[in-house]
């Protein structure tokens, strides 16, 4: 990044000027902090001293047509600049795929607090896009072994990019096709199965923001008819693909968890239950392979 050193006064000049033209204060300093490299807090600062000098990984000329980029054609603002911050971690991001989002990093911590005693064992990670839920498995279960799949090849080879750079020595594999059908071989020895499949049901998708439903590839998005089609099909492949025991964790949309729990139980799927997101809202659902009991006498 080629630094350029300012006065701090004609950025925060500068920033007044660009949310003038329109868009959302926290957008434009998120622009700054990940094109700019000016964390918040440091900006935070230039207001109690705005005689300072201040240094930015970008000219103002260039940060300002990525901003005019966001507003004007509703492009997101981590497709301009590649790159989304993600746990603790900076995934590569494109079209391709679905930019990760926020809450789907609870997916993570659920997953974790399950296996927490486990040393060793294999996970899977349906509908991988970006890779960033096997990428997070991958750095966090190094012992284990793990499969992404996704039957889109461009968010494969994304995936395949993110894992490689942020868990290079980790043992991962990624598989091209649909859901658990790629995994055959491995199937009865999953311990952990994580899927963030796509939710939306077919009306909701032409109401989404411009930001979401023009740039995000429609089958990260789409759910069928009443949203539910990749769950069901997800749900349906679990009790013969898991281990004795094995978790599977899944993802939906804000209204479908009681769906999703009862289709679960009807898979034979046991512990069923859902989780919470940030907004208190049943975002997740689990379940469980049966283990099986030991036959009487
Ligand atoms: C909602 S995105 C989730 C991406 C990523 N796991 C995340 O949480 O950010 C759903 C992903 O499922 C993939 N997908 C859709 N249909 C699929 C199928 N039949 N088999 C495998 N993957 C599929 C899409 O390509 C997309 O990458």
């Amino acid at each position: 990044m080629k630094r350029q050193e300012l006065h701090a006064e004609k950025l925060l000049t500068w920033r007044r000027q660009q949310l003038a033209i329109g868009g959302r204060a926290v957008d434009l300093d998120w622009l700054l902090d990940l094109a700019g490299g000016l964390a918040w807090s440091a900006l935070q600062q230039l207001y109690l001293d705005s005689n300072r000098p201040v240094e930015l990984g970008e000219s103002l000329e260039q940060l300002e047509k990525l901003w005019r980029r966001h507003l004007d054609d509703h492009v997101p603002l981590q497709h301009l600049i590649g790159r989304c911050p993600w746990r603790d971690i900076e995934l590569e991001v494109s079209p391709a795929a679905l930019i990760p989002r926020q809450e789907t990093e609870l997916l993570v911590d659920f997953a974790l607090e399950d296996v927490k005693s486990k040393s060793s064992g294999r996970w899977a990670d349906l509908g991988t896009g970006s890779g960033a839920l096997a990428v997070a498995m991958a750095r966090a279960l190094p012992r284990w072994r793990g499969h992404a799949v996704d039957c889109s090849q461009e968010a494969l080879m994304l995936a395949s990019r993110n894992l490689q750079r942020l868990a290079p020595s980790a043992s991962w594999t990624v598989h091209c096709g649909s859901w658990w059908e790629p995994l055959q071989p491995w199937w009865g020895s999953f311990d952990l199965v994580l899927a963030n499949p796509p939710y939306i049901p077919q009306a909701l998708l032409a109401q989404l923001e411009p930001v979401v439903r023009d740039h995000e590839p429609h089958l990260a998005l789409s759910g069928g008819m009443d949203g539910l089609e990749s769950c069901r099909q997800v749900i349906a492949g679990a009790t013969k693909a898991l281990g004795p025991g094995g978790l599977l964790l899944l993802e939906h949309h804000h209204d479908q968890s009681d769906a999703v729990l009862i289709l679960m139980r009807d898979q034979g799927l046991t512990d069923v239950a859902f989780k919470f997101d940030l907004q208190g809202v049943r975002r997740f659902a689990l379940g469980r392979h049966p283990v099986s009991l030991p036959l009487p006498g």
